[in-house]
């Protein structure tokens, strides 16, 4: 595997801010599509911008054959031509082993990912003006431990700590303020990006934020749209020209791009044109693109996509047992989510007859969509080094955990509402004569004690001491849950001192594919 090498970073002299305003702890958003960097300043988070003065990065990588690297924007526009060599989407292989060639070297996902997060860091440095070593990252919700894992290894790779893994939803809830002056609120945050839709309901009561469900896709986003834009104007172009752009790769390239850009204009405009002069050149001369098109067009192309997302989200509160009428705010994130028939299915689902719209404020989009996860990896980050002082951040356990005792029951090591990080130990026995090993088996308990409601996480084996009557060994179990919502359950033979663990992400199961 190739390795990445640690940046040396030229402190810039004529540094942009004053020592007293540099972080110490960077907050980044590893997103599917595009990645951001943040950090906190006279006590608001702010976006840092690239080398391009942009403020998102596209978490595009590919490897020149000089192996070269090339990040971002740039890697992005020669995707389509240079595809072999190319990496988008890595997040969704985080975690999997899976590999990647790139002009003849292997490499993992985490090592792509940590080439981002290189990039990343780099930006910020030269923004700043000094060395930056520790970051808070979010990561989704649903990432299990081997992706929490991964993803810290990414980090590592790129020569950063990460002083938290954050969830990006609780990150997009923090941009919103907590602290003293936040009410309790009941949320449901919906992310629609480049490529996955993360469905979350949440709860922020008595200063702690609180998961309850969470559903998604990772195949539903943006380029979805984009996709649908693609394929009507290749129709159109072959029922004007009787000429299929479909297989000519440097002309796709360039419709691609004009599509994501029709879309983000209909977001704002109710209609916009998508033009390329010479887009082909044919035996009887140059062909050129060029056709109008309207948010009415586009809303009718995009129907079947919204009517998923609705049902995801409607199963997500069927998940939970909770009614759309619970939400008393709804947190929109992701750049696909400022498609206004993307706002307004969501609402319809919460309010359906436009009341509460009209009133309160059930919409919370005042942060821009697609920087949300980073001002609050910013706060989150601002938290854990006193930049900010004045806000209260806890992490709870959703669930009672535990383990199944020998006869079935459920045993709580962890009640709901735990305060983590934390560990917890308690001694336990065999139940027969001469048994060899015990079971642990790890679960969650999502109902108080309702035996349907136990969920069960993982297990692994304990060999014992086989000459021991029952009752007579001791074995301790430690479950412990570290701040990036690792679960590690433990168990030792303490005569014997044999022993084996597990590690899960507790919380959640993965959405549905
Ligand atoms: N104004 C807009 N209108 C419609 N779509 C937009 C707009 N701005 C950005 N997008 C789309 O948002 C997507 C990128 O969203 P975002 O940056 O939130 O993704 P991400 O967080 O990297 O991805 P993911 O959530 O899949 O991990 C792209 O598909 C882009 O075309
Ligand atoms: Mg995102």
């Amino acid at each position: 595997m190739t390795k990445i090498n640690k940046r040396t970073v030229n402190k810039r002299t004529n540094s942009k801010l004053s020592d007293r305003s540099k972080p110490s702890i960077i907050g980044i958003d590893l997103g599917t599509t595009n990645s951001l960097v943040s950090f906190v300043r006279n006590q608001s988070p702010r976006i840092i911008p690239n080398d391009r003065g942009s403020r998102t990065t596209p978490s595009v990588v590919s490897i020149k054959s000089d192996q070269k690297v090339i990040i971002g924007e740039m890697a992005r526009n020669q995707a389509v031509l240079n595809a072999d060599n190319t990496v988008a989407n890595i997040k969704l292989s985080m975690g999997t082993g899976q590999t990647y060639h790139l002009n003849d070297h292997k490499y993992l996902p985490e090592e792509i990912s940590g080439l981002i997060l290189a990039q990343l860091k780099d930006h910020a440095e030269n923004y700043l003006g000094c060395e930056i070593n520790d970051a808070v990252i979010t990561v989704p919700a649903y990432f299990d431990d081997n992706q929490r894992r991964a993803t810290m290894q990414a980090a590592a790779m790129a020569g950063i700590q990460v002083k938290k893994l954050l969830n990006e939803p609780t990150a997009a809830a923090l941009a919103y303020g907590a602290g003293k002056d936040r009410p309790d609120s009941k949320m449901l945050v919906v992310d629609l990006g480049g490529g996955t839709l993360d469905i979350t309901l949440m709860e922020y009561k008595e200063k702690v934020f609180r998961v309850l469900a969470v559903g998604g896709s990772t195949r539903i986003g943006g380029v979805n749209f984009d996709k649908k834009i693609t394929d009507y104007i290749l129709n159109d172009f072959k029922d004007t020209h009787s000429w299929d752009l479909s297989t000519d790769n440097v002309a796709l390239q360039q419709l691609v791009i004009q599509a994501e850009k029709a879309k983000i204009d209909l977001s704002s405009a109710t209609d916009t044109t998508i033009m390329i002069p010479y887009i082909t050149i044919t035996e009887k001369g140059p062909l050129h693109l060029n056709i109008s098109f309207k948010r009415n067009n586009f809303e009718e192309l995009i129907a079947s996509i919204l009517h998923e997302i609705k049902k995801i989200i409607i199963s997500t509160f069927t998940k939970c047992g909770l009614e759309p009428a619970w939400v008393d705010s709804v947190i929109l994130v992701g750049g696909s989510t400022r498609i206004p028939a993307v706002e307004k299915m969501i609402m319809d689902i919460i309010d359906p007859d436009g009341v509460r719209r009209k009133t309160g404020d059930l919409l919370k989009k005042t942060i821009n969509q697609d920087e949300a996860v980073a001002r609050g990896a910013a706060v989150m980050a601002g938290i854990l080094s006193g930049e900010l002082d004045d806000i209260e951040f806890h992490d709870i356990t959703s669930h009672d955990l535990g383990i199944l005792n020998h006869e079935e029951q459920f045993e709580t090591l962890i009640s709901a509402g735990s305060v983590f990080p934390m560990e917890i130990t308690r001694l336990f026995t065999t139940a027969h004569d001469n048994q060899e090993e015990v079971t642990i088996q790890v679960m969650q308990d999502r109902g108080r004690n309702s035996s349907k409601n136990l969920v069960p996480l993982g297990s692994f084996n304990l060999c014992v001491d086989k000459a021991q009557k029952k009752g007579t060994p001791n074995i301790d179990v430690t479950f412990s849950i570290d701040m990036n919502s690792i679960l590690t359950v433990s168990a030792i033979d303490l005569d014997t001192q044999k022993n084996a663990k597990i590690s899960i992400n507790y919380e959640f199961v993965k959405p549905v594919k």
